[in-house]
């Protein structure tokens, strides 16, 4: 592959703690619903028909880059993280109005044996390899290109609960009845993740997130039991991973939704960025980060359902709260944007960030 220059480095920049003119923005689910373009190519295919096709894969994960240009700072592969169910050999669908199902979830540890025993990463997931080779090629350079996965707490949750859920009852009936199976999952669905980032890295992801999104449902013991060390797990690996396929180092993110009581652990975790949602006071924050990584984060999302006024006094609160934080700080929000938002109102917490940031950096 012809390495393109990369023309926008604000946010590679940030990870890694350097200079920034102001801080780097992107938004979690930023290809998505609330964007017209994308429920045209969407249209009535099946959403995981549209992922592994990596001509509308790339081209859905470019709109929002294309539509806001110069505005935003990276890209995101369009995927799911439930493509990694998928590999183990789960049957995943996605229901309109209902979200992701799985027809037959793990609901006991003999249920494990339904598994695939080794997992060809490249076979089953060299779609999402190609769609990310694709998108660099669309990108031309313009913004650096993120990988991403789900955590394993946050997968194997999934795979047992089988799609959404408001009780947890059956993820959590396995982590106290059964801790010494569910640690083995964990390792299980760990194994594969790490396969699975490396392979982006090589395809040209240039940097990568780890999706945590049901992290606040564990209480801090048993997030430090059934989720963090996975998550170290991660971050200690893929380096080693990737030195040996003969690549360098990205920065890693992680991003554990709900756990504000792990972001001491969180900021001692291997990770170069750690991702907040809108319970986190920025300040507190700061403080607690120490300067250990970039901070990421955390405006409410429904935040863009307020108006420009609403938007523009959150954008403001947002970042002076992490001024602290000087350049270690990338402006999103505190969870993905859903689907009522206006693109317009999107774009106006854009302009207000660039306007507040570009200013705060210069004082
Ligand atoms: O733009 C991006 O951020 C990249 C693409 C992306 C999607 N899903 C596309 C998607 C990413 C990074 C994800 C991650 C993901 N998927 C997470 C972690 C982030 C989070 O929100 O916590 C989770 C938990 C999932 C699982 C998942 N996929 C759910 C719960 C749903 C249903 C959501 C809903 O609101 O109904 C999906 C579907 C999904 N993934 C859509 C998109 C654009 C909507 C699908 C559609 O078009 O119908």
């Amino acid at each position: 592959m012809a390495e393109q220059q990369l023309q926008n480095d604000r946010l590679l920049r940030a990870a890694k703690g350097l200079p920034v003119d102001r801080p780097p923005m992107w938004v979690m689910r930023q290809a998505g619903r609330y964007l017209p373009e994308y429920n045209q190519v969407k249209g009535e295919r099946d959403f995981f028909d549209v992922c592994r096709d990596p001509e509308i894969a790339s081209t859905i994960t470019l709109q929002p880059i294309e539509r806001y240009q110069p505005l935003i700072d990276a890209a995101i592969i369009f995927s799911d993280i439930l493509v990694v169910p998928q590999a183990l050999g789960m049957t995943v669908e996605m229901v309109e109005k209902r979200g992701p199902v799985f027809p037959e979830p793990l609901r006991h540890p003999s249920d494990v044996a339904k598994l695939r025993k080794e997992v060809d990463v490249q076979a089953e997931l060299g779609y999402v390899f190609d769609a990310i080779r694709e998108t660099r090629k669309k990108l031309a350079g313009r913004v650096p290109l993120f990988g991403f996965v789900g955590a394993p707490w946050t997968l194997m949750s999934y795979m047992i609960e089988g799609g959404g859920s408001k009780m947890f009852t059956e993820i959590k009936r396995w982590i106290f009845m059964w801790p010494e199976e569910s640690r083995a999952l964990l390792q299980r669905i760990t194994d594969v993740v790490v396969e699975f980032l490396a392979r982006q890295v090589e395809a040209g992801a240039q940097i990568i997130q780890v999706f945590d999104s049901w992290a606040g449902e564990l209480a801090p013991h048993d997030f430090r039991t059934f989720s963090l060390p996975y998550l170290r797990q991660i971050s200690a690996r893929l380096p080693e991973r990737l030195q040996e396929l003969g690549l360098d180092r990205v920065p890693m993110t992680v991003f554990a939704k709900g756990a504000w009581y792990a972001l001491d652990d969180l900021c001692d975790s291997g990770y170069d960025t750690v991702g907040l949602d809108w319970t986190h006071d920025p300040a507190e924050a700061v403080k607690i980060a120490r300067g250990r990584v970039t901070l990421q984060g955390n405006l409410d999302p429904n935040t863009l359902y307020g108006g420009r006024e609403a938007i523009t006094r959150g954008v403001e609160r947002m970042i002076r709260g992490f001024a602290g934080a000087k350049s270690r700080y990338i402006v999103n929000l505190g969870h993905g944007i859903t689907p009522g938002v206006n693109p317009e109102d999107l774009k106006w917490f854009f302009e207000e960030v660039v306007r507040v940031g570009t200013e705060v950096y210069q004082e």
